[in-house]
Order: structure tokens, then sequence, then C-alpha cells
């Protein structure tokens, strides 16, 4: 099984968002038994919280199947239990070698260097377009979907 966790900052805008548009490629490409997804955040001003409603409000929008779910904080004994962390920004990507600070940290990858844009996805928190966020994620989605096909040969 190869483990995925996708990072924000709160753990309630983009990496939830991520989680589930994931979720739902890899569901749609029978990769379900092959591929497992969560998602986490560095901080824990958002702890406990649920998703955002303007992340429901793009899901729904685009058909994407959710669950009920409840901000979680990344922790540093959460390294060895995935093989992908794939943050959402360079902060979170930074925050994260903070947090696993006696690992290599090989397993940090940020999602739209995945993709040609290769930028950080802005937080919808702060900039209220949920929407342009649905679009960078889905792009990242699904070009790492394509890099993970390939190099874990699945
Ligand atoms: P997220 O957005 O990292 O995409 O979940 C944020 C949500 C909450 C806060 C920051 C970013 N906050 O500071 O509470």
């Amino acid at each position: 099984m190869i483990r995925v966790c996708f990072v924000c900052l709160g753990n309630i805008c983009r990496s939830p968002m991520a989680e589930f548009v994931f979720k739902d490629m890899v569901k749609k490409d029978n990769l379900e038994d092959k591929i497992s997804v969560l998602s986490r955040g560095t901080s824990d001003e958002e702890l406990g919280n649920p998703v955002h409603a303007g992340t429901i409000r793009e899901l729904e929008r685009h058909h994407i199947p959710y669950t009920s779910r409840y901000a979680t904080q990344l922790k540093k004994e959460d390294y060895d239990s995935f093989d992908y962390f794939i943050s959402v920004d360079s902060l979170n990507s930074r925050l994260m070698r903070n947090i696993f600070i006696h690992d290599n940290c090989l397993k940090i990858h940020r999602l739209l260097d995945f993709t040609s844009l290769k930028k950080d996805i802005a937080d919808p928190w702060y900039t209220g377009n949920f929407e342009i966020t649905y679009q960078e994620i889905e792009l990242g989605c699904r070009s790492f979907l394509d890099y993970l096909k390939e190099k874990e040969n699945i």
C-alpha cells in the first residue's frame, strides 16, 4: 500500500480538499487497494474543527464525495506512517521539515511541483477564492497520480 498524506496549515481548507479529490481519482482508477489517502495540518489553529464551508461547496459543485472529518495536526511520529507527504505550499514543506527534524525528509513534495506551474497554492482562508484552489488541486492531484503510477509501477 502506498500511503499518501496531504498537508496544509489548518487542515480545514486545502489539504482536506486534496484528500477528497485524490480519493475520488484513486477510486475511479480502481487503485483503492494500492493507494491510501489522508490529510493533516502543520498548525494547531483549527484542531478538531470541521472542513471549511468553502471547501465543501467546491467538492459539491464538482460532485466529489466527502465524509465528515475534523482537523488533525501532523506529529513527528507520523513520518513512518506515510510514504508521501504532499504539501500545498513551500511554507508547509518547511514547517514539516521542522516537525520531522530528525528525519531526512525525502518523503516531502509540494503538490504543484508535479505540474508545470511549480508554485504554491494560495490559502483560500485568506483569499476567499476556493474556486482557483479547486482548479489547482485538481491539476496537481492528476499530475501526482500520473507520477505515482509510473514511479510505483501500478
Ligand atoms: P488551510 O487554511 O491551511 O488551507 O486549512 C487555513 C485555515 C485556517 C488557518 C490558516 C489557514 N488559521 O490560521 O486558522
